[in-house]
């Protein structure tokens, strides 16, 4: 197992701590909003109800699986029967790590980004699995090349990693790359896996598509939702899978022998969430938006040359001054200005030389935060 790089981060902010800096954590994207109102309302009433405090078995589900559902059905026309094509979670984490035991055997190759979400390298090791690098190079865009994938390679592999409004490049897919995904995929038989916790953090007229939209994606793919981005939902850990019969029946037998799902009164939260109407949704998106736009810009007048993304919750740049080594940099930072920020290298061998901003504090903070950097530099 890789070491976490959040752990040698946690480290370096003790330190800050104890020197009594004032911190100003960028170093991960749990957002900083609150969940939605409606769907604390539902919550809080569930926990009145002694009838919702047991075991919640698949069947005790199907109000959730319904409604992402038709949520798919409403956004991407996507149609899904929620028995059999549907999934709940306790947060697309969960599901993505007992999907590869669910889909794999051990020594399987699973091809997969860097860089990429950390965990996509942890539960590949836990599953027993050959980790095949699928490099997301600046110069492609942080897209994948699958014309540089060996056949050889291609014919071996069982799953693929992709996941786009993307962590931590902040890239985006078009639908004509995911098609190129899919078709890929069903030449050479491999699931691809879909990691979609980003779908709602799109700005301006950015509109995320889904894999399961595109002609070929449901029968080769499962895509993973989460509340924790969409909805400010996090600590509740809630998400769906949804796609692909077979892998998602197969899923759903691992979890079966693993866990009872997660409390009901919190998936009826996240059906309040869902629910609510896609304005607010996108509302805090727009948050997001307004933290991007100063933070871009504070850093891009400061000299440091750092591209706008059009979703996600980050900022995915370069280090400054020429420097290459991003672990040196953010715990150096960390303990003497008290600014965390995420090191390329925590994500892979491909994300050496960058460092990531996430997008969980207000303006002022990340306008600060730039200050101190500069001070440091
Ligand atoms: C790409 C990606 N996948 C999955 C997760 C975890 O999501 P969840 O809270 O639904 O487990 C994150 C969280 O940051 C993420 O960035």
């Amino acid at each position: 197992m890789p070491a976490s790089m959040f752990s040698i981060m946690d480290a370096a902010i003790d330190e800050a701590r104890r020197k009594r800096l004032e911190l100003i954590d960028l170093s991960i994207g749990s957002s900083d909003l609150p969940a939605p109102e409606a769907a604390m309302k539902v919550l809080r009433q569930a926990t009145r109800l002694s009838e919702t405090h047991g075991y919640c078995l698949h069947s005790c589900t199907q109000p959730l699986r319904n409604a992402a559902a038709v949520q798919l059905n409403k956004r991407y026309s996507i149609n899904l029967d929620p028995e059999k094509n549907i999934i709940t979670l306790i947060g697309s984490q969960e599901g993505f790590g007992h999907l590869l035991l669910a889909v794999t055997d051990p020594g399987d190759q699973v091809l997969a980004p860097d860089p990429g979400y950390p965990s996509y390298f942890g539960a590949t090791s836990v599953a027993g699995l050959k980790q095949v690098v699928m490099p997301l190079l600046e110069k492609n865009m942080f897209l994948p090349d699958f014309t540089a994938i060996p056949s050889e390679t291609a014919k071996n592999a069982r799953a693929m990693i992709i996941s786009y409004p993307n962590n931590p490049t902040a890239a985006v897919a078009s639908s004509a790359f995911l098609q190129e995904a899919i078709d890929f995929c069903l030449s050479y038989d491999i699931l691809l896996i879909h990691d979609f916790p980003y779908v709602d953090m799109v700005y301006g007229d950015y509109e995320a598509p889904s894999v399961l939209a595109q002609p070929g994606g449901i029968d080769i793919a499962v895509e993973l939702y989460s509340c924790s981005k969409s909805y400010h939902m996090g600590g509740f850990r809630i998400g769906w899978a949804a796609g692909n019969r077979d892998a998602v029946q197969a899923l759903a037998r691992v979890k079966g022998a693993i866990d009872f799902n997660q409390y009901f009164g919190i998936q009826q939260a996240a059906i309040a969430a869902i629910n609510q109407p896609r304005a607010a949704t996108l509302k805090a998106a727009a948050l997001f938006e307004t933290r991007r736009n100063v933070l871009v810009d504070t850093l891009n007048k400061s000299g440091w040359q750092t591209p706008l993304p059009q979703a996600s919750m980050y900022v995915w740049t370069r280090l400054p001054l020429g420097l290459t080594d991003s672990f040196d940099f953010t715990v150096n930072l960390a303990k003497k200005t008290g600014v965390c920020l995420a090191p390329g290298r925590g994500f892979g061998k491909r994300g050496e030389g960058f460092v990531r901003f996430a997008l969980v504090r207000e303006p002022d903070a990340l306008v600060e935060a730039v200050k101190r950097i500069f001070d440091f530099l």
